[in-house]
């Protein structure tokens, strides 16, 4: 059948093998070309099929020369309607890899429920006796409680008043104003619950019960602090509240893992077009300015620079894992530097509809969420068959 992008809200339903199979090259390309990293060779990511954890797992495998198991959520092709990315990336990557030697598993199964731990526990044990490296990488709007089987939403909203701010339409290319209702009722508990550290600490106390977590581990989440105008909404809003109890479980898994010599962190990275960013209020709107910025001074990344960059020299590089006062990796320190944030502030008010796609890099934010689900790519035949299956 023919895939085109079939958008609604920001959310893409649609996904196309052919330019998924390219974008991963394309990231397995990059990272061969930066040469290789020096770093253990038994890694599991959790939520490693798109986005930042996919590119973890990229840069893992092709730059160091790991085996990597990965677990992730994704919605799986029929004949008749195509899958998620991540499904196709999963499938691509597990090819690459195994072409290259290296050894490589997908799971499909919800990392929420302990089901899945003990699965990914068997596998461990069977591919690679313990592993080395545990990346968690999970993005999701919801999470069933593995004790009571309470099911539990995320939302993105402000604790203040509620937060009106710029806005833009990526696809339309229209900017006005985006009022988010104040978070009410549960709503931050609910988000906590969902993307705080609960469940990492599951992941690591099942692991390291299990016996599976070698000598010196290193276990990493990924978390966002951000500029002054993603405040209300971002950092001081209910995923502000989830990510600051992620920070915290970091220092209590740092705590526990010292006993085999290992270590817990977090590192804070730059805002990027992933599926998980795309329908976070304000962002979208920095982003692409932020892209422009960072794009004219020659110092933009997207995932897989920053992943590459974060292995190779914040955390298997000379100085072991590079951590600021905090205790936390900063690769959003280009992103929050004073040069690249005082002309972000400069220009935010400035941007309108009419000045939006020579003022911002609008285009380039359309284009990364395109081609993160298979569109757009050069070379591609979008008007031909594909199978749907991969
Ligand atoms: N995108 C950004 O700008 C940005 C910036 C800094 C930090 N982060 C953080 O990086 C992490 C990853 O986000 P991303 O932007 O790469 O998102 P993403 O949507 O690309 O990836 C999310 C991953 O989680 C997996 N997942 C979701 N629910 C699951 C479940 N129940 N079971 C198993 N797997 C599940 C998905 O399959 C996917 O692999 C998040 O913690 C996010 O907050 C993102």
């Amino acid at each position: 059948m023919v895939l085109e992008p079939k958008i609604i809200g920001g959310v893409c339903l649609t996904a196309h093998p052919v330019g998924l199979k390219k974008a991963l090259e394309s990231q397995i390309d990059y990272v061969k070309k930066q040469g290789s990293v020096d770093m253990p060779k038994r890694v599991l990511v959790i939520g490693g099929s798109t986005g930042y954890g996919l590119a973890t797992r990229i840069s893992a495998a092709f730059a160091g020369d790991a085996g990597t198991l990965s677990v992730s959520f994704e919605r799986e092709p029929t004949d008749r309607k195509p899958g998620s990315p991540g499904w196709y990336n999963n499938k691509y990557f597990d090819e690459a890899a195994k072409a290259a030697g290296l050894t490589a598993e997908s799971l499909n199964a919800d990392a929420f429920a302990d089901d899945t731990r003990e699965t990914v526990i068997r596998r461990i044990k069977e591919l690679f006796g313990q592993v080395d490296l545990v990346v968690y990488s999970l993005a999701s709007p919801v999470r069933k409680d593995p004790k009571t089987g309470e099911m539990y939403k995320s939302v993105l909203k402000p604790l203040g008043d509620t937060y009106t701010a710029k806005s833009v339409d990526f696809l339309k290319g229209t900017v006005g104003d985006a009022s988010i209702p104040t978070a009410e009722g549960d709503d931050k508990a609910n988000t906590v619950k969902v993307m705080g550290g609960e469940d990492w600490n599951l992941w690591i106390d099942a692991l390291m019960d299990a016996g599976v977590l070698a000598e010196g581990v290193k276990t990493m989440a990924y978390s966002y602090i951000g500029p002054e105008v993603t405040y209300a909404v971002y950092r001081a809003g209910t995923i502000g509240a989830a990510k600051e109890h992620l920070e915290k479980t970091a220092g209590d898994l740092d705590a526990k893992l010292k006993t085999i010599g290992g270590e817990a962190f977090v590192s804070v990275n730059k805002a990027l077009v992933t599926r998980a960013s795309s329908v976070i209020p304000v962002v979208p709107l920095y982003i692409s300015l932020l892209y422009k910025i960072m794009k004219d001074m020659g110092i933009h990344e997207g995932c897989i620079e920053q992943m590459y960059r974060m292995l190779s020299s914040k955390v298997y590089g000379p100085e072991g894992t590079v951590r600021d006062e905090n205790g936390l990796v900063r690769l959003d320190d280009w992103e929050m530097r004073e040069d690249v944030q005082a002309k972000v502030t400069a220009q935010w008010d400035s941007v309108t509809t009419e000045n939006l796609e020579s003022m911002t890099d609008v285009a380039g934010f359309r284009s990364d969420f395109m081609q993160l689900h298979g569109f757009g790519w050069d070379g591609v035949d979008y008007g031909a068959d594909v199978d749907t299956l991969g």
